[in-house]
């Protein structure tokens, strides 16, 4: 790993602090695609990905924003309270599991909270090369709440963004539907909450799935670990069998034990870890998988059993 700067740390909006990275010689950092992420060690030591929301033309700098989760597993505390100007942070070269597919010449983006971060850079990127048009649907609580809505309501980006605050009310949440009804040869890239994340995919089936692109937070599933059970997997290769406990994923218990397969995202949404599923019940929890795919294949990084034993074609 790195250590980088920190140059500048602010709250540009409620419980979001926005962090600036130098490297400490003032030298080029290693350049980022739209999308892209940081994996950075917190000062206590904790490591956390966070998407990097500046201009990827930008050299000399690595921006992202924090949401200060208190509820959270100690990483984001950390890094907003601990990791001061002039203090210097270990962290990983950027990496992209959510790239902009090149070829597109329409993008539809929707974020959600925090979820904006990685499509700032998206649509910075679209703006500074004029290379595709775009739309973002940005949803937030409330306007206290909403990085960068400053930015956003500027008179270069208005006319392509709709901010939609629901004031935490189910019923005041924003209609998706005539966004997505008729599909069209538009990308689509979803960033926020998985409830968010869920609706819009489940909204848009009926589009080409190659079109449909995820990014999801480790904060999301971690809502999701008050659930888990332990369980057994089988490794129908080797006939090994791997415990796999309620705190880890599969790909991190069979690691534990020795084993590994390909992974990238480890969040659910990009398809690198599909793995044929040859006995036992997932509990399927990735953006990738269809209906009629449950079956007979599961994701390794997110997914888990809801039988005692699971059998995978490694
Ligand atoms: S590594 Fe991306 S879906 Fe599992």
């Amino acid at each position: 790993m790195t250590p980088l700067k920190v140059v500048r740390s602010e709250e540009i909006a409620k419980g979001i602090h926005l962090l600036e990275l130098r490297d400490p010689a003032e030298g080029a950092l290693p350049e980022f695609s739209a999308g892209a992420h940081l994996t950075v060690r917190t000062p206590s030591g904790l490591l956390r990905k966070y998407s990097l929301c500046n201009d990827p033309a930008e050299n000399d700098r690595y921006v992202i924003a924090v949401k200060r989760d208190p509820a959270g597993r100690g990483g984001s505390v950390d890094l907003v309270d601990n990791a001061k100007v002039g203090q210097l942070i270990d962290m990983a070269p950027p990496e992209n599991a959510f790239p902009l597919n090149p070829g597109a010449k329409n993008f539809i983006f929707i974020a959600g909270g925090i979820g904006i971060t990685p499509i700032m850079a998206m649509i910075r990127h679209l703006c500074a090369s004029g290379l595709a048009k775009f739309r973002l649907v940005y949803l937030t609580r409330d306007a206290a709440s909403t990085a960068f809505i400053d930015e956003l309501n500027s008179n270069n980006w208005k006319s392509m963004v709709t901010i939609h605050h629901d004031q935490g009310d189910p019923a005041r949440a924003f209609d998706l539907w005539p966004l997505l009804e008729k599909p069209g040869s538009a990308h689509i890239y979803c960033c926020g909450p998985r409830p968010l994340m869920d609706a819009v995919r489940d909204m848009s089936g009926h589009w080409p799935r190659s079109q449909i692109h995820f990014e999801s937070f480790a904060d999301a599933e971690q809502t999701r670990m008050a659930d888990n059970k332990p369980f057994r997997l089988r490794l129908a290769r080797s006939n090994a069998v791997v415990d796999v406990r309620s705190d880890q994923s599969i790909i991190q218990a069979m690691r534990s034990c020795g084993f590994d397969a390909p992974t990238s995202c480890e969040s659910g949404t990009c398809g690198t870890c599909r793995t044929a599923l040859l006995e036992g019940e997932a509990d399927h929890r990735d953006l990738v998988l269809d209906e009629e795919e449950h079956a007979s294949q599961i994701m390794l990084c997110v997914s888990r059993a809801r039988s005692a034993e699971l059998v995978i074609d490694l």
